[in-house]
């Protein structure tokens, strides 16, 4: 293994080199890999197209990396560490060897179903080790894995399945989530009714509910690997191929397929991981984060595979049996790295700190968090009582589409300050600007957040859609890559993201577009329109909110906003259930007809005086009607 930064001169040193010589940083980090050719360039690009690509005419298989390479030196130690939702049951530890083994044999399967190169599978499993086989085992035989979160409905699921038109779905019967057993095969089962591109299911039994299988098309993944060999030689694959969509939530209803390409993001996430968290041979490193979302693909799976860590899986959530299960595990495990999102934190602050004492966590040795900003009472809270002020954090701030970590502290190396992600990785150029696009030199300003050069791991296309990519990141300022996100940098030259500048929100980490939401709520047939934003929210970050307007009179309000959230669940999921639902006879519209969400976001925000003017309102009066009414 390559080494790694050890002190804070030595970033500085990596960041220099990393701008002056971008092509010779990046094949330096690249030449530690295992390829079956030598690419014959470092970079192309233009954020025009956009087109970016890194070691062009590589050929490799990110498996060998993340699995044959460690054979001779780690056939033995765990690669996955397993926990499962109920702590009764026995945890599972695969070890390099059986994790190879166990991907190898699902690739054969996967073959033996009808799976090519090149060919979509969508994986919506529950978090268990076989979900990590499932992706690992696409990559092998260069099939490209379109993993969605258990959580989405049979609509969401059925729109990615069609969007990438996946040939096959890797499934399970159903998951254990806390106390309650998620159906996942008849959601499938409703999800291909309309999704003609699927020929096969394979069916994974974990908990063992009754359902029913397709003659034909379904099959049980213990009888897919039944007497199948154990030997699949790597698909060699080029740079460039695409390794995975991850389905991401846009300003309109429709999500965007987010591609990552095998060589940049293998190079970047291995980089990331190592140096970010600090991670030292044999350690126990836990991220628990869903494999359905991008930290679950880049920090659970692939990063920590890539660099030959120990990583834990957890199947459950943090509040079963109650809320002391993450720190039951880490003392079980004996985890040294725990990375987590706030909202987790937050959500385990307000249960008390007599979930926290029972347990020692003298193991922890690095915290990290991820998703959303930390607030500072969050941070501290977490710094205190998890950390016992031992412990440096890593505030990362990355997005799906970049694929890896770009701003965050190195663990121990970087200085930093509760609620900023601080200084960016080696090869991050972020710049500021301002709306109109002019970029914002020097510290203490505040605007926009952009990036101006390719990184390994930055998207390459949105799938089916290059415009859609071209006009939602690189288009809105020319020459750089739109994060979506506002950004302060300070006096000391540290970044401190503020927030989604968009119409989208984060939602205890996960990211919903309120047109996504709006559109869900719309299928209700008594309503005529709606319009969502988001709330400061004191657990979640942001709550929804949901202003909608009904077409016949409903005296029964309750019911009918229990309808509506069960709508929402029906066509995305529970996440994206409005938090409030306040009903009104009209939206604060522009003569045009434009919604102006501004105000409602005011309005949500409970920030009456500032409502700004309203004057050009087609009805100023339902202005006054909506702010009499609000909920808080
Ligand atoms: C958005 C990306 C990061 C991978 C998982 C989420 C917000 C992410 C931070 C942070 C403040 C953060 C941003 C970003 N975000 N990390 N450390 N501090 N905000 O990926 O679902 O694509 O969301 O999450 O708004 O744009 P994602």
């Amino acid at each position: 293994m390559p080494n790694r930064i050890t002190t804070f001169a030595e970033y500085l040193d990596e960041y220099r080199k990393s701008i002056d010589t971008p092509e010779q940083f990046w094949a330096d980090k690249a030449e530690a890999f295992v390829w079956h050719q030598h690419w014959d360039k470092v970079l192309e690009w233009n954020f025009a197209e956009p087109s970016v690509q890194w070691f062009i005419n590589g050929k490799l298989n990110i498996t060998e990396n993340c699995l044959d390479r460690h054979l001779l030196s780690k056939s033995t130690q765990p690669a996955i560490l397993w926990e499962p939702n109920n702590p009764d049951e026995a945890v599972r530890t695969l070890t390099y060897a059986e994790l190879h083994e166990k991907v190898c044999q699902f690739a054969n399967a996967l073959k033996n179903n009808g799976a090519k190169k090149g060919d979509r599978i969508c994986i919506y499993m529950p978090m268990v080790p076989e979900l990590a086989i499932a992706v690992l085992a696409c990559a092998r035989i260069g099939a490209i894995h379109s993993v969605v979160f258990g959580g989405f409905s049979f609509k969401s699921l059925s729109d990615r399945i069609q969007d990438a038109e996946c040939s096959i779905v890797l499934t399970a019967d159903g998951a254990f989530r806390g106390a309650k057993d998620i159906p996942l095969k008849s959601v499938v089962d409703e999800a291909l009714e309309t999704c003609p591109s699927v020929k096969k299911v394979i069916v994974l039994s974990r908990t063992n509910v009754k359902i029913t299988m397709v003659e034909g098309r379904d099959i049980w993944w213990h009888d897919a690997i039944l007497n199948v060999s154990a030997e699949c030689p790597a698909t060699i694959m080029d740079s460039e191929d695409m390794l995975f969509i991850l389905y991401t939530s846009g300003s309109t209803g429709k999500p965007k397929g987010v591609v990552h390409t095998i060589g940049g993001y293998m190079v970047y996430v291995d980089y990331s991981f190592r140096n970010v968290f600090q991670y030292n041979d044999g350690e126990v490193y836990w991220c628990t984060a869903d494999i359905g979302w991008i930290t679950g693909h880049s920090y659970l799976i692939y990063g920590p595979l890539l660099a030959g860590a120990t990583t834990v899986m957890f199947e459950g959530i943090p509040t079963y049996p109650d809320a002391g299960r993450f720190w039951n595990i880490i003392d079980k495990q004996q985890v040294n790295i725990f990375y987590t999102a706030p909202t987790a934190i937050r959500s385990l602050e307000a249960f008390g700190l007599e979930f926290v004492k029972p347990y020692s966590l003298n193991s922890l040795r690095v915290l990290g968090s991820v998703g959303e900003p930390i607030n500072k009472e969050a941070w501290e809270w977490y710094h205190v009582n998890i950390g016992k002020e031992n412990c440096p954090i890593v505030d990362t701030w990355w997005q799906t589409e970049t694929g890896g970590i770009l701003i965050s502290p190195l663990a121990g190396i970087t200085k930093t300050k509760p609620s900023y992600a601080t200084l960016p990785l080696p090869g991050i150029r972020p710049v500021i600007v301002n709306e109109a696009g002019k970029i914002l030199e020097g510290n203490n300003v505040e605007g926009r957040l952009c990036i101006e050069f390719p990184f390994p791991s930055i998207i390459r296309t949105t799938y089916g859609d290059h415009e859609r990519c071209r006009s939602n990141y690189f288009d809105i300022y020319p020459n750089l890559y739109f994060t979506g996100d506002g950004c302060k940098r300070d006096e000391d030259g540290y970044y401190r993201i503020t927030g989604r500048v968009d119409d989208v929100i984060k939602v205890s980490g996960h990211l919903l577009g309120t047109a996504e939401i709006e559109s869900a709520i719309n299928e209700h047939p008594d309503i005529v329109e709606s319009a969502v934003v988001g709330y400061p929210h004191d657990i979640k970050g942001w709550g929804i909110y949901a202003f909608v307007v009904c077409n016949t009179h409903r005296p029964d309000t309750n019911a009918l906003k229990q309808e509506i959230i069960d709508t929402v669940a029906k066509y995305i999921g529970h996440i994206a259930k409005p938090d409030k639902i306040q009903i009104v006879s009209g939206l604060p519209k522009t003569r045009s007809g434009k919604i102006m969400r501004r105000i409602l976001r005011k309005i949500a925000e409970n920030d009456m005086a500032n409502l700004g003017d309203t004057s050009t309102l087609l009805d100023p009066a339902v202005v006054e009607e909506i702010k009499a009414g609000a909920i808080h």
